[in-house]
């Protein structure tokens, strides 16, 4: 018996050996096919016009075409319009109003390092799912989930989401990072807050003089008012440079480098995701690479520096196609590309409306698709994405049907052969039965578009139809900026509900198969169009009887609060700052050769 054990282990070395792609089952029982690794690239504000393989003939970004070639290419896959749910929902297989990661009224992501209303412990993630399995899991670039603690036990950041291994940074990449500006500059100049501002201090200045001559308030009571009027607004402009206070990079849970430094970072990073494969390639692992381009503040390697003829943001793209690149060829020389699934995305659409003082276009593109990040116009939510699974899903597939990233998990779970836990509702469907059999239709009828916890926009795909309808109930408005793009130019970032909002009722009704664009909204007095509406708003209030009770909007609003107290931080009062061991090392390999 034990000799027989002995033997199948050498076999199964044996063959792990010859084909790289079989392991031993750890328990010594029968020989079992290894399940595959996973690698997911998720892609920061990349929208659907930036990438080669669906239709930019200028950006190139070879990489990650050829895994549209090897693989599938999803035409009409859908996010959430901003990071934090988008990221929530890729990484559970379910939409992120279900456990409050959308909430009305609240900041629509996380600014702060210590901002409540992260990824809650309650949820299984994908990395919790595959470590069952006895992968080895990690998560290298952008978190964006949270990493405080609700309780002991309880704490949304990436090692108590299931990820072995975390190197990265813990929030989102943000102007504030960089030299130039800062993410409340942006919002602050198409708002006209500073005018404001000042008019603001103008104004109590006069009204305290007009109450001093009117014999109502003496020199001293002038005064005050004149002080509290500067410190009030010196204070909002205080806690908006607060959020630079987020740029640090950590691994596991310690902070590593504060602050931030764009230097070496797309290397640090990859380098950071390969030396992880090798040291598990004898082990299913998953590999969740999330690249923290191309949002702004964009940063360059030298190399990548006019690159591209785009400017900074094409210089960004095909920097980061390098740097997938340099992941995908590790693996194949490793020997795992052929038991590898491979899903490329992005988190929401590109943003139109980033522009450099210098009129330099900054954001991300979305083609023919209208709309920007923030919006659930087709251009904040549809998003680029790729799947490869080579031996599964047939090479060169196109699947044009409505697919979104909570699809992700169930997917995963069925190549690894996980079971999804039946005590909860998931909202993604394994894509496997697309993928592999186009003719075979998606059981899914439905889609709702969350935008800050309000449901703006539902895609409806009628059984036994090949068209899908897209319904607004609110929209995000367009106006023309620069160079007549179209966008949120009057909000910097695209708004869910208020007065930057449009209200539909009866709400717009579009065939998005044959105007993908949104450029003409149905008759809704067609019959046919009432028909879907009235489909469309039963199917809406059969979804909302089936959520919690959402978070306290309120204390959602006020956790997202710059707290320094009970942060991570490193080096010494009063500068707390700390380098990079691995940056340490880039530059002294730099100046070896
Ligand atoms: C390709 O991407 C760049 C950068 O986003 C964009 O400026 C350009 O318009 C895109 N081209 C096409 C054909 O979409
Ligand atoms: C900002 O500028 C300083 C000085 O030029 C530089 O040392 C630092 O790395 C820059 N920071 C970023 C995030 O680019
Ligand atoms: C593929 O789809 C067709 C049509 O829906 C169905 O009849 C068939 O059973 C499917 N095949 C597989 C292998 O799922």
């Amino acid at each position: 018996m034990a000799l027989g054990c002995a033997m199948r282990f050498v076999t199964g070395v044996l063959v792990l050996i010859l084909v790289g792609a079989f392991a031993p089952a750890a328990e010594c029982g029968d020989v079992k096919p290894r399940p595959p690794n996973v690698i997911i690239f998720i892609m920061d504000d990349v929208g659907m016009g930036d990438i080669g393989c669906f239709g930019n003939d200028t950006i190139k970004t070879p990489n990650i075409d050829r895994l549209a070639k090897e693989g599938a290419k999803l035409t009409q896959n859908m996010a959430m319009p901003m990071c934090t749910p988008s990221r929530a929902a890729l990484m559970t297989g379910r939409l992120p109003v279900r456990y409050g990661v959308e909430t009305p009224g609240r900041t629509r992501v996380l600014f702060f390092l210590t901002a409540h209303g992260g990824l809650p412990s309650s949820e299984t993630t994908m990395a919790e799912m595959l470590k069952e399995k006895g992968y080895a899991t990690a998560l290298i670039g952008k978190w964006h989930l949270g990493i405080t603690c609700e309780e002991e036990n309880s704490c949304s950041d990436p090692n108590s989401q299931g990820f072995d291994y975390f190197y990265g940074h813990p929030l989102t990449n943000l102007l504030d990072c960089g030299n130039v500006s800062t993410i409340f500059d942006a919002w602050a100049k198409a708002r006209g807050f500073y005018t404001k501002m000042k008019s603001s201090v103008v104004a109590a200045v006069a009204a305290a003089f007009l109450l001093k001559g009117m014999g109502v308030m003496s020199w001293k009571g002038v005064s005050s008012f004149i002080l509290i009027a500067l410190a009030a607004n010196g204070l909002i402009l205080l806690s908006a440079k607060a959020t630079s206070l987020g740029c640090v990079m950590m691994e596991n849970r310690k902070i590593v480098e504060q602050p931030l430094t764009y230097d070496h970072l797309t290397e640090r990073l990859h380098s950071r995701a390969i030396h992880f494969m090798e040291n598990h390639q004898h082990q299913p692992f998953l590999l969740v690479m999330s690249f923290i381009q191309a949002h702004t503040e964009l940063f360059n390697m030298d190399r990548f520096r006019h690159h591209s003829v785009h400017g900074r943001y094409g210089d960004n793209l095909e920097e980061m196609d390098w740097s997938a690149g340099e992941i995908l060829s590790s693996l194949k020389k490793l020997g795992l590309e052929r038991n590898t699934l491979v899903y490329v995305t992005s988190d929401n659409g590109g943003h139109v409306e980033e522009f450099t003082d210098e009129g330099e276009r900054h954001g991300g593109w979305n083609g023919i698709y209208k709309g920007s990040k923030g919006s659930t116009w087709e251009g904040g939510i549809r998003v680029p994405a790729i799947i490869k699974l080579p031996g599964v899903i047939p090479p060169g597939t196109v699947v044009s049907q409505p697919t979104h990233l909570p699809d992700v998990l169930p997917t995963v779970a069925r190549v690894t052969g996980v079971k999804l836990p039946t005590d909860r509702l998931y909202d993604g469907r394994d894509l496997i039965p697309l993928l592999t059999n186009g003719s075979s239709e998606m059981t899914r009828e439905f889609m709702f578009h969350y935008c800050a916890g309000f449901i703006n926009a539902v895609r409806y795909m009628p059984k036994g139809s090949d068209t899908t309808y897209k319904l607004h109930y609110r929209t995000s408005r367009l106006v023309p900026g620069p160079h007549g793009i179209e966008g949120c130019f009057d909000s910097f970032l695209c708004q869910c509900v208020g007065p930057d909002t449009d209200q539909h009722d009866p709400p717009l009704v579009y065939d998005l198969t044959r105007d993908p664009s949104e450029t003409k909204p149905l008759d809704s007095k067609d019959p046919r169009v009432i028909d879907v509406i009235s489909k469309v708003a039963k199917a809406v209030s059969g979804h909302q009887g089936e959520l919690p009770k959402p978070r306290d909007p309120w204390s959602a609003w006020f956790n997202n609060l710059p707290r320094p107290w009970g942060r991570p931080w490193c080096g010494n009062f009063p500068f707390y700052t700390c380098t990079d061991p691995y940056l340490e090392k880039f530059k002294s390999m730099k100046t070896k050769n």
